[in-house]
């Protein structure tokens, strides 16, 4: 006889009925049946995997390691075999140069494929000229079709595949350009990547807001998203890892865009410091980028307001904290910023992000304001608080070391700052009235 199936389950006792009962002759409770829901989902299902525990050995798998260790060290120490990563950025501001010189250098060690889905063979042999690469090993693919690019991989599997761009490949049943194909196109990248244990970089077009261009859900797809970015006005270029599945976020790199290609600024606090003047309203200050701490030169420009309202005008940092530390020198020193327009940049296209700036932008702003520099290569690292003390900041033996390294004569510090010997450089200051006296008549 084949076993009776049991619909109704007691929800106090777990009783099972083959048919709804009024009341439960195990527990007595009224009304307490309910219909038993299947699990459909695991019906028919009879596979089963064996579980590890993080104990059980597994295989790291080696970086792959450029030279350039501007790049290498924004992905967390080189490619990872199998990952997804999109670089993204204005155009023209260099992804494919930047590539393809990466390309270049990895196809000396591993099998490199470049597809292109934007330009032609032609177009990329005049770049790869430029940067003088035209003799690398390295594959070319001039072509669009996703099923066409990834079953040439399947037939001649590659290491690193670069593909130029993202938003330019499409699927055969796909819809051009719609957020669902770049979805669907990074969804089958992610799947081929871990499928072939192929590292697969991709470009993506950014939106007038800076952006990744498509829905943002590709951003959660892919292991690694990194930024090229530049201030426009001279040929820096910052790249910056916004995520990173296999490193640390927010770490930055420099290059310098040359007439041919793309080259790395390992010492760019060293360039920042060695241009800074001592003219007034400058003043240096250190800020972590990811693993290591960036000098950089505020400068400040106070005039007096010709209009009723006066202009502030601030770029490189937060204006609500620019105009905040103004607030409080004006509360305290008694210093007429409300008659005043205030303009504040940053040097070097860097966006500065911490709150260890404030002291730098009070001393940036009255040395601006009273028309005396500050000593050369001055550094300044401090928050300072509504009630006018300098307080201390994290890491600041750090800043101070590498601050020294680059050739920093003077640090203005919080007096709570605690510091290893020697000191001598050292200037501590405990509230924004002693600021007043850095500026004597
Ligand atoms: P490109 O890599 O094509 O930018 P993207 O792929 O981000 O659109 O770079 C284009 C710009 O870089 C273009 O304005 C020319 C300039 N460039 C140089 O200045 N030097 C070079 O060696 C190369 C290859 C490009
Ligand atoms: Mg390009």
């Amino acid at each position: 006889m084949s076993k009776l199936k049991q619909n109704f389950v007691c929800k106090n006792c777990r009783f099972n009925s083959p048919k709804w009962l009024g009341c439960c002759p195990e527990c007595d409770t009224w009304s307490s049946f309910e219909e038993k829901v299947e699990n459909t989902l695991l019906k028919n299902c009879n596979t089963t995997v064996t579980l590890k525990t993080l104990k059980d050995k597994i295989n790291i798998p080696e970086r792959l390691k450029s030279n350039i260790s501007e790049w290498d060290r924004v992905l967390g120490g080189g490619i990872v075999p199998g990952s997804l990563s999109i670089l993204t950025g204005d155009p023209g501001v260099g992804k494919s140069t930047l590539l393809l010189q990466i390309a270049n250098i990895l196809s000396s060690l591993h099998e490199v494929v470049y597809i292109s889905s934007e330009e032609s063979l032609d177009q990329i042999q005049l770049r790869a000229q430029r940067i003088g690469c035209q003799d690398s090993n390295l594959k070319f693919l001039d072509n669009s079709d996703l099923q066409t690019i990834l079953s040439t991989i399947k037939s001649s599997p590659a290491t690193i595949i670069i593909l130029d761009s993202i938003q330019n490949c499409c699927m055969q049943n796909g819809n051009f350009g719609s957020a669902s194909q770049l979805r669907d196109v990074t969804f089958e990248l992610m799947k081929f990547a871990k499928q072939e244990n192929v590292a697969i970089i991709a470009t993506g077009h950014v939106t007038k807001d800076g952006i990744i261009a498509g829905p943002r859900t590709i951003e959660h797809l892919v292991d690694t998203v990194l930024y090229l970015q530049t201030d426009d006005k001279n040929q820096t270029r910052i790249l910056r890892s916004v995520k990173n599945r296999f490193g640390s976020v927010n770490e930055i790199g420099f290059f310098e865009m040359s007439s041919d290609g793309l080259k790395e600024v390992s010492n760019f606090s060293q360039q920042l410091v060695s241009e800074a003047s001592n003219s007034t309203g400058s003043v240096l200050v250190s800020s972590f980028e990811g693993s290591r701490p960036i000098i950089v030169e505020l400068q400040a420009l106070i005039v007096p307001s010709s209009f009723g309202m006066p202009q502030r005008v601030i770029t490189g940092i937060d204006h609500k904290q620019v105009i905040l530390i103004a607030a409080i020198l004006e509360k305290y020193l008694h210093v007429k910023f409300s008659a005043q327009d205030i303009f504040f940049k940053v040097s070097g296209g860097i966006k500065l992000k911490e709150q260890t700036t404030d002291l730098a932008i009070a001393l940036s702003l009255l040395s601006s304001y009273f028309q005396k520099s500050l000593p050369a290569k001055s550094l300044a690292l401090g928050e300072i608080s509504l009630t006018g003390q300098i307080k201390p900041i994290s890491q600041a033996q750090g800043h101070v070391k590498e601050g020294r390294t680059f050739g920093i004569e003077k640090f203005f510090l919080a007096s709570s700052q605690k510091i290893e010997e020697p000191k001598k450089d050292c200037t501590f200051l405990s509230s924004v009235y002693e600021l007043l006296k850095l500026f004597p008549e």
